[in-house]
């Protein structure tokens, strides 16, 4: 693309998408093929000693990938991207890259489950030791830092407490005790919020949620320097295997299109809906960035452009009531993921957070009786009217208000 500074929409359209040199195929061809064909041995032997640029293998790269590689560092403002078979594919080649036998890293206490395990399970038997501290409170990190401390990793918002990390906090962190800041932008995508301009090096996406946006595949992305993807790509992703078909890639080429529409739907029918759960007499407590009544509701405004489309709370009642909401609704389908055109109800302790010891889970703020929304692109009122009338049917059994 030749004009420079466009704005985020363009850059979802066109940015990656170079027409065909061979049929002038507008959109970027599905290269579905496993291997490429060099012309001769040396141009073989050049492509493996990295003298030349070009295809080998899908492993070790792929056109249909690139071209989302280029798309998705495009729109979080990074050098390069690497895209893996799903978000743990990505988290942990990036976690291979950055981390060795010997090294600490710090996490947040609230934290997608299947992250937490790999950390406390996986890395640790490499001899890679975490921390896991409440990340909405800086100096916790602060008090956390070792000498062998190599990396922090956050979710802001945080899956399901939807706590945040202020960005600019943790970049001046990293900076100054010379550690590499990773965050898990799953929850915003690069519309809602982009870590790399506030100084974050390296942003994290399962990119199954809204990158897809469609809930129908499993990916995930990094962005961040080049040298460091180029790691992430030609040793972790390279030799864990964990690499994308280039169909996967392909759907995300097409979802990020409509990216800048999907969120400010998903966000305005989130906005709709919190309040509507904030008002309700069954609900104790809502957890929605966009809320004024939301501990950083400032710091959510500041380095958030909407409040993204995940709402947590609690309900009177606790978990009998949100078990029993759970297998009410009609419309909200019972299901882990989020990012989808659906609406998606869970309840995070016994599903998504359940690998996470009940102490440390309820310590981090994620109760037995919190339960989840991702808010789809259906009509506000339509989702509203599903939760109103299965709140009215707890109530007659419950008798809660
Ligand atoms: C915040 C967050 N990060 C990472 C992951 C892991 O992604 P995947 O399921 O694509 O492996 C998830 C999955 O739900 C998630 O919610």
């Amino acid at each position: 693309m030749k004009k420079k500074n466009l704005k985020f929409e363009t850059l979802s359209v066109h940015a990656g998408q170079h027409p065909d040199p061979l049929t002038g195929a507008l959109n970027t061809p599905i290269y579905q093929t496993s291997t490429f064909a060099f012309k001769n041995v040396e141009e073989g032997r050049k492509r493996f000693m990295g003298e030349e640029d070009g295809y080998i293998y899908t492993r070790l790269g792929n056109p249909t990938t690139t071209a989302l590689e280029e798309k998705m560092a495009a729109l979080e403002g990074g050098e390069d991207a690497a895209v893996a078979a799903s978000g743990m594919g990505i988290i942990s080649a990036v976690m291979f890259a950055l981390l060795k036998q010997g090294d600490h890293l710090i996490s947040t206490d609230s934290i997608y489950g299947c992250t937490h395990a790999f950390f406390e399970e996986r890395l640790s038997v490499l001899g890679i030791e975490t921390t896991f501290v409440d990340t909405a409170d800086p100096g916790n990190i602060v008090k956390a830092i070792k000498p062998n401390t190599k990396a922090i990793f956050v979710e802001t918002p945080a899956n399901p407490t939807l706590k945040l990390v202020d960005l600019e906090e943790l970049a001046k962190i990293g900076k100054k005790y010379s550690i590499t800041t990773v965050v898990d932008n799953t929850f915003c995508s690069p519309y809602l919020q982009r870590p790399l301009d506030w100084g974050i090096d390296i942003v994290i996406h399962s990119a199954t949620k809204y990158i897809g946006g469609h809930g129908d595949l499993i990916a995930g992305i990094a962005v961040g320097g080049k040298e460091i993807m180029e790691k992430v790509k030609m040793e972790s992703i390279k030799d864990i295997g964990a690499c994308i078909s280039p169909f996967n890639s392909w759907l995300m080429l097409r979802g990020l299109k409509t990216l800048p529409i999907r969120m400010e739907r998903h966000c305005e029918n989130a906005m709709k809906i919190a309040e509507f759960l904030e008002s309700h007499p069954i609900v104790e407590k809502v957890y929605y960035p966009f809320l004024k009544s939301h501990p950083q509701y400032e710091i959510a405004k500041k380095q958030m452009r909407l409040g993204g489309a995940m709402i947590s709370f609690e309900m009177k009642g606790g978990y009998e009531a949100g078990v029993r909401l759970m297998d009410s609704v009609q419309l909200l389908i019972l299901a882990v993921s989020l990012g989808d055109t659906e609406s998606l109800i869970q309840h995070p302790a016994s599903m998504t957070h359940s690998p996470i010891p009940e102490e440390e889970r309820i310590k981090a703020g994620i109760t037995n009786n919190m339960v989840r929304i991702s808010v789809g692109l259906e009509h506000p009122d339509d989702i509203i009217d599903d939760l109103k009338e299965s709140f009215e049917k707890i109530n007659r059994e419950l008798k809660l208000y």
